[in-house]
């Protein structure tokens, strides 16, 4: 029932910064903004590739953004899910026994949307959306490719996200990780242990299309970066508290 990782959430404390970085120096075309007074946050999505990035900004300290900003700081937030019925698609995880934060969907940035518990996904907030007309897919400097997510329990977190989504294992050569097919994109799921015990969203990965025009931007905003062969990891600092790696080519 899912077609693809239609965005990923990110809580920022002003959007105004994080379009200097994700729309200006990553060159992700803004593709819409609104202020969404029920969820409590001012939102932006921008295009990558075959995703979107999407970028919330909290309307004050007591909604839920708010608090999480307050807790957590800037970082990765939640993770959506197209489906072409998202009532449907509700209706279904809730037969399943599924905990969920909508039974219902709602209006929503990506068009009608719902949201699961994070406790039905291993801490992992998800939101299911349905756009409201054909993915027109904007051309963009970079291509998110995968979702890195830190487990206790690395088969039992895949594990869920195959029972509930039907999502396809990609062969690995063993070894402790799993990564899940969604669509053109990947979640790969990787002992906590391995991302400073972090069991959750830890990483974004993304192809960028011409990657030396992209290490220019980089370079000339100052970013923060690990610069690597074919390669190069944004500090947090520098892109509003998330690990992001780019690279080169597509990995397999
Ligand atoms: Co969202």
């Amino acid at each position: 029932m899912i077609r693809r990782i239609h965005h990923v959430g990110i809580v920022v404390k002003r959007l105004t910064e994080a379009y200097a970085f994700y729309r200006d120096v990553l060159g992700l075309p803004l593709v819409r903004e609104a202020q969404l007074a029920d969820q409590g946050v001012r939102a932006a999505l921008l295009a990558a590739g075959d995703s979107e990035i999407e970028l919330l900004e909290p309307l004050g300290p007591s909604t839920p953004v708010g608090r999480f900003l307050a807790r957590r700081g800037e970082g990765l937030h939640h993770l959506c899910f197209e489906t072409p019925d998202v009532g449907a698609s509700l209706v279904v995880l809730k037969d399943r026994g599924v905990e969920l934060l909508d039974t219902a969907p709602r209006p929503g940035l990506a068009g009608q949307i719902g949201f699961l518990h994070p406790r039905a996904c291993s801490g992992v907030l998800v939101e299911l959306a349905t756009p409201p007309g054909p993915t027109i897919e904007e051309p963009s400097a970079l291509r998110l490719k995968r979702l890195v997510i830190g487990a206790e329990d690395v088969r039992a977190t895949a594990g869920i996200f195959q029972s509930l989504f039907g999502f396809p294992e990609v062969a690995m050569n063993g070894g402790p990780r799993t990564m899940l097919a969604v669509g053109r994109g990947t979640l790969l799921v990787v002992p906590a242990h391995e991302v400073g015990g972090t069991a959750g969203m830890v990483a974004l990965s993304c192809v960028a299309e011409d990657f030396s025009a992209l290490t220019a931007s980089l370079r000339k905003a100052g970013t923060p970066r690990l610069d690597g062969t074919g390669e190069v990891t944004v500090e947090p600092a520098g892109s509003h508290g998330v690990h992001l790696h780019i690279s080169r080519y597509t990995f397999p």
